[in-house]
């Protein structure tokens, strides 16, 4: 199973950013954590980064057809950026939305998601944990 785990801006910042709503890992760790819970599961997760919009995008579109699944952390686009829900729709592969912080107990901006009607689960305040999480929602939706 072909996964991809995609990280919006400012999420390259981890291990820099406030620790009381991000923890401490840096966004390598994170994603080798990732990794390791996907060989566990018989998934190759490829990772991708961005801090800019149509880079972010034209990634997207490229997994159209190209994997099973995805886990997917839009960072502050989450809030705002239809361009990203548009895309993810193209994308057309189940995804999960992810959020390291809890994101209902915080500002009352980020308790909105323009991507979450898309998304096939939603999972956030449970830090790296959540991606793992993530992992066994598209286990069961697509099957290993
Ligand atoms: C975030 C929450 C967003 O509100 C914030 O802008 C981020 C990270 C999270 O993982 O908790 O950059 O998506």
């Amino acid at each position: 199973m072909r996964v991809a785990l995609l990280h919006g801006p400012n999420l390259n910042m981890l291990g820099r950013r406030p620790s009381q709503h991000y923890g401490t890992l840096t966004l390598a760790e994170l994603e080798g954590r990732v990794r390791a819970w996907g060989a566990e599961r018989g998934m190759q997760v490829a990772c991708f980064q961005t801090n800019h919009e149509g880079a972010f995008l034209e990634h997207v579109h490229g997994l159209a057809g190209a994997v099973d699944g995805a886990v997917v952390n839009p960072g502050a686009w989450t809030h705002y950026q239809w361009s990203i829900r548009d895309a993810l729709e193209v994308m057309g592969a189940p995804f999960v939305e992810v959020h390291l912080s809890d994101v209902e107990a915080r500002e009352p901006h980020r308790r909105i998601s323009v991507v979450r009607d898309l998304a096939v689960a939603a999972i956030w305040g449970k830090g790296p944990d959540g991606y793992r999480d993530a992992l066994d929602v598209l286990r069961e939706r697509v099957g290993a």
